[in-house]
Order: C-alpha cells, then structure tokens, then sequence
C-alpha cells in the first residue's frame, strides 16, 4: 500500500468515535515497533517525523525506513511532518515525500499565525497534502521549542471557525492542559484536562478533526524497569489513560504519543546494559528495546486510541 493522507482515516475516527495514534519515529527500530504492532491489529497509522528527527536520523533515511514499513505491514499510514517551525521545513517536507504537515505557528500572534499557516495550506494543498495548525500553545520541550508553563495558555474556542476557514486548514490542534515530555503534572497535582474547551471547540467545527499533542500517559511500568535499572526519572507523570480514551471518542482524531516510546525504548535498553554488563551486541539491547515499543503501541491501540480492526 501507497502512503496515504489522514483525510479518510480522521473522517472514519471521527465518525467511529475512535482516534488515531501519531507515533514519532527517530530509527529503525522505532519504525519497526510501531508498524508491527499496527500491522499485527490492523489499525491505520501516523508515523510523524520532527526536526529534531531529521537532523539525527536524515529525511532520505526516515523516508526509506517508513516505505520499508508499507510494504512489510498492509495498513494505511500517513508520514506526517511534527512542529513544522517554518514554510520551508514544511516545503521540504511536502515535496520529500510527505503526505501531511504541521505547521505550528503556535508562537505567533493570532494574524501572523493564519498568515503562515495559509501560505502552507496553499502550497500543500496544490501537492495534494494536508495540513495540521495549532492554536493555544502547549508547556514542555522539544527539540526546538521550549514553553514554560508560565507562557502556555489553552486554546480560545472563539478564535477556531476563523481560523480554520482563513486558513484552509485540514485539522486543528488544541491546548487542553496536555503538554510534551514526561513530567507533565507536579507530584501531588490533580491531572487534568479542559474538555470544556474541547466541547466548545468542538461544537464550532462540527465533524472537524482535532489534534492532542503532549499526550503520553508516562507508563508507571516503563519508569519503574528504568528507575530498577539505574536511570533517574523520579516523578515522571503524564496523562491518565481515561482521559485519552475519552478524548479519542470525541472530536479528536489525532493523538499524539512520543515520550512513552522514548521510555519503553529506555526502559528495555536499560534493562539489558544494567542486568548484562558483558553485552556489547547493539542488537542484544536494541531488540529489547523494539519488542517494548511495540507493546507499548500495541496497548494503545487496544486500550486508548480504539483503532484496531480499523485499517
Ligand atoms: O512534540 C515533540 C516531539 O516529542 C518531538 O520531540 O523535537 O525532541 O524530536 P523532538
Ligand atoms: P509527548 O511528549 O506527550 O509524547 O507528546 C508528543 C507530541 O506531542 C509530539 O508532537
Ligand atoms: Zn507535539
């Protein structure tokens, strides 16, 4: 099967009452976890790529590696380009081979935001690919971009119609109270999400589909095999299951799940190096750390994003 847009996969999550997970990939073994696990529950995928993806592993190597997983796994996926900064990472991204793009023009006003993501939307669209905006701005880091929790702020449901009919956008995503990495809540803090905004938003753009970034729920399982196994990540905390499930029943059609694969892949990595320090074989502790990203995703699938049997 051919790389497909998320067109006809948002359409079926959104009348289906499900979702579709958006799994970051960085190597070969991240790619093959995931695809496995999608092919293995005949679910569609997002596979998406960031900047800081493709300085390490190279857009050539991360397109190669996605093709590799079409013809391996009979499922759609869609090869989806995460926090476009800028028009011409997007370009680039566009005529590489990409069938979708975020442009995360987040950081800027109102008006300069519509004005890039337009420019965008234009240029993709005469390409036949699609485009992700975002509105409201997210806490955490990434690669490019860090927001304390000071400058986050959610989503304004009454900017969503003009945003979204000025610029042309296919999906929109929105700032709930998720927020990127592993320790998205302090210790002792409550967990929780504003489905109010989403309602509202949702209510707006009818049969629109919405995107949650910064959605990992930070397995307890994964940061216990890692804190055994001599790492450090006391108080990693993310978003509680529940509540992605019943985002992925509603508007939202696209989750967007990195952190908990960089953990599972820690977690197995870790495990091996710590438990058999004679190991020197990249692929003793590298096929540990696969078979766990493909649990991982595997879980999702079943228990959150609802998209098994739905390829
Ligand atoms: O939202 C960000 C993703 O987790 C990608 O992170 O920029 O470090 O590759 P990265
Ligand atoms: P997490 O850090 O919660 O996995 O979020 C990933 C993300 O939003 C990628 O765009
Ligand atoms: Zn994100």
């Amino acid at each position: 099967m051919a790389l497909v847009t998320t067109t006809d996969m948002f359409r079926k999550a959104y009348e289906g009452g499900y979702a579709i997970g958006a799994f970051n990939v960085n190597n070969m073994e991240i790619v093959q976890g995931i695809t496995e696990a999608a092919g293995e529950l005949n679910s569609p995928l997002i596979l998406q790529v960031s900047a800081g993806a493709r300085k390490y592993a190279n857009h050539t190597y991360l397109v190669k590696l996605v093709e590799a997983a079409l013809i391996e796994n009979d499922i759609p996926i869609a090869l989806h380009l995460d926090h476009g900064a800028d028009f011409d990472i997007c370009k680039s991204c566009i005529d590489g081979g990409f069938t979708s793009v975020m442009i995360d023009g987040s950081k800027y006003s109102f008006e300069e935001n519509i004005e890039l993501t337009r420019k965008v939307v234009e240029y993709a669209h005469s390409k036949g690919v699609v485009v992700e905006g975002e509105l409201g701005k997210l806490a955490g880091i990434e690669d490019d971009v860090n927001v304390s929790a000071a400058d986050a702020s959610y989503t304004q449901p009454d900017e969503v119609e003009e945003f979204v009919s000025r610029t042309g956008v296919d999906s929109l995503a929105i700032a709930i109270g998720t927020s990127h990495g592993a320790f998205k809540f302090k210790p002792g803090q409550k967990p929780q999400l504003r489905f109010d905004i989403l309602d509202e938003v949702s209510k707006r753009l009818p049969g629109f589909p919405i995107v949650l970034h910064g959605a990992s729920s930070v397995s307890q399982e994964y940061v216990k095999i890692i804190q055994d196994n001599g790492g450090n990540l006391a108080d990693a905390i993310g978003i509680p299951e529940d509540m992605l499930r019943q985002a992925a029943k509603s508007a939202v059609c696209k989750i967007n799940i990195d952190s908990d694969l960089r953990l599972a892949m820690t977690a197995g990595i870790r495990e091996v190096l710590f438990q058999k320090p004679e190991v020197f074989d990249p692929r003793e502790y590298l096929k540990v750390g696969r078979a766990y990203v493909k649990d991982v995703v595997a879980h999702k699938i079943k228990e959150v994003l609802g998209s098994d049997g739905k390829a």
